[in-house]
């Protein structure tokens, strides 16, 4: 009978085997965003480089960071601060030479963080070797690019229709050498490369497999939904985009419905063949696993298709921008236990959700909903089950720089106008890192740095808030340690509205303690009953993560049916 148990027990630990096997390093991840221009300086010139992201890599361990991704690093004209590619081989002089950059690797390797690198497939600068061959018409490169003669109207030449760029204006720019325009979904220095080319695709392949060979971990890939742009008609033409009649500003982006200039079918395919070149290198190089992160901010049922498809494999990470998009100062509990429901709840069988909330693009969350909930994000970034995916700076709770109409320097923003600059701008989130409360804050010894720092720098920096027991980044530091928790790592998790003020979340795996992430959303002090939304919760809980709003701490207990929130309170409690 013993026996025969323990043949039972191994058998069912053979089978129980393979699966753990699947568990692939990435997935429950902390990712962490690199922004290198504004990282760390190492050479005082004002703008970060990679000898200062190597100088700060024990930064990340210290807050148990497990793969960093690096904006562009790459040679550029800076048109737009590197996703203007001139040489996708090489490491622009800004940021360092290859050397430095394979120290970067061999620190990360010995510190045990994984570095992934920005991959911008669908336009370089044009700058690029393949964009000035391509506009002197050799023959190997002259499909490179998109071109169009245009048309002619009343004896004038016009782009070849109403296409709008991202950062205004027609995505048509007349090329004199080439006597043809040329398209461009953002700046005219970053020309699309032309997807419907097969060339093109084993080219831009032959990146992927180059910095792989080199040791990074996988690619964030940039603006996907831009890659592909629909297929000319027999002509050689491409249609009119429909107006979108909200919009009056002919020169905005959002003046059109972008139907034939985003999320094109072929897209998706193109992840999947991507993500093959991953699995190859997989082959080739042994090791952990590659992964792909990919940028699309598109409907729920396109993202889902980055995943894959039963058939094919896709990107590991579509980054989940449900939170980052939809939240305000506003949004009620209701509303965010919603945000949370779509993505796990649309999610194909056996993947892994993600969640973002800040990236070099967008606001910072203290600036968007407001510092004093910079804590509980956090919290729902480190308690949800999955990856977390953090830009750099919040863990301690940097918030949006004001920079005036002069000193923008951000080309989303100087294509506009000194009245609707604020609108665009992503300066204010793109300022230097906020080490200590020395000069410059410790992010550079130069005289200036290339974008103003933060005014409240000596209250906001990394020294400081190391010796405060509840400051942004110790709660940080308290949330990631508790995710080695198997409940955190592998549980279930049930999601709760209670009233229109409190969210929260319960983390449980069988066997093991359930953790119970809550968060009064609002100003008024909230009395809640955990019983009645929970399951199976011990009479008492023990509060594990508290933030500055409690009144309660680590340790404490409290009665799971009576729990006492103050206003913007925020705590993870866990079952005895
Ligand atoms: C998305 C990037 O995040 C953004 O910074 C950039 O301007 C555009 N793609 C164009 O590459
Ligand atoms: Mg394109």
């Amino acid at each position: 009978m013993l026996i025969k148990s323990i043949a039972l027990c191994s058998l069912l630990l053979a089978l129980a085997l393979p699966a753990l096997a699947e568990v692939g390093w990435w997935r429950s991840a902390q990712f962490y965003q690199i922004y290198p221009r504004s990282f760390k300086d190492s050479d005082g010139d004002g703008i970060g480089d990679l000898n200062g992201i190597t100088q700060q890599l024990e930064y990340l361990k210290e807050i148990g960071i497990t793969a960093t991704w690096l904006s562009p690093i790459f040679t550029s004209p800076m048109a737009d601060f590197g996703y203007d590619v001139a040489d996708f081989y090489n490491i622009d002089p800004l940021f360092g030479t290859m050397q430095d950059f394979d120290k970067l690797l061999a620190r990360a390797k010995q510190l045990d963080i994984k570095i992934i690198l920005d991959f911008v497939p669908n336009h370089s600068s044009d700058e690029c070797d393949w964009f000035k061959r391509s506009a002197a018409g050799e023959p190997e490169y002259k499909d490179f690019y998109v071109w169009h003669t245009g048309k002619v109207v009343n004896g004038i030449r016009q782009p070849p229709n109403n296409w709008i760029s991202v950062f205004r204006g027609s995505m048509w720019t007349w090329h004199e050498g080439r006597q043809a325009y040329y398209l461009h979904q953002f700046l005219a220095k970053q020309p699309d490369l032309n997807y419907r080319n097969p060339k093109v695709i084993e080219a831009m392949k032959d990146v992927l497999r180059f910095w792989l060979r080199k040791g990074v971990y996988g690619f964030r890939i940039d603006a996907v939904p831009h890659v592909f742009e629909i297929a000319a008609d027999k002509n050689g033409n491409w249609p009119d985009e429909p107006r979108n009649e909200a919009v009056s500003d002919p020169e905005d982006y959002t003046y059109l419905n972008h139907i034939y200039t985003t999320h094109q079918p072929e897209t998706i395919d193109l992840v999947y063949q991507f993500r093959e070149v991953m699995e190859d290198l997989d082959r080739e190089l042994g090791g952990d696993d590659r992964v792909l992160l990919t940028e699309a901010y598109a409907p729920l049922n396109v993202l889902m298709q980055y995943y894959g498809n039963g058939t094919h494999n896709g990107s590991q990470i579509p980054f989940n921008f449900e939170l980052l998009g939809n939240v305000n100062r506003e949004s009620n509990a209701y509303q965010y236990a919603e945000l949370l429901h779509n993505w796990l709840d649309n999610m194909p069988a056996g993947q892994v959700a993600n969640w973002v909330l800040g990236n070099h693009d967008s606001s910072r969350i203290g600036s968007r909903l407001g510092a004093d909930r910079i804590d509980a994000t956090n919290m729902l970034l480190l308690t949800l089950p999955g990856i977390s995916v953090n830009y750099q700076g919040e863990e301690i709770g940097m918030t949006d720089v004001w920079i005036s109409w002069k000193d923008t320097v951000d080309p989303q923003a100087c294509q506009s106008n000194e009245q609707e600059f604020e609108r665009l701008t992503r300066d204010p989130v793109r300022t230097p890192f906020q080490w200590s409360d020395e000069a410059q804050a410790g992010f550079s010894n130069g005289a200036s740095t290339w974008l103003p720092l933060a005014s409240d720098y000596k209250l906001v920096n990394v020294k400081r808030e190391r010796g405060i027991p509840l400051s942004h980044l110790n709660i940080y530091k308290q949330l990631r340690a508790l995710r080695d928790e198997p409940s955190m790592q592998h549980g279930d998790v049930t999601i709760s509205a209670i009233g229109p003020n409190v969210l929260a979340f319960k983390r449980s795996l069988s066997g093991h303690n359930s953790f119970i992430t809550v968060w009064n959303i609002n100003d008024n002090v909230e009395a809640v009953n955990l019983d009645s939304v929970f399951t199976s919760l011990s009479s008492q809980l023990k509060y594990v993560v508290v933030n500055d709003k409690s009144v309660r701490r680590k340790n404490d207990l409290t009665y799971a049916n009576s729990l006492l929130l103050m206003p913007k309170e925020a705590v993870v409690l866990s079952t005895l």
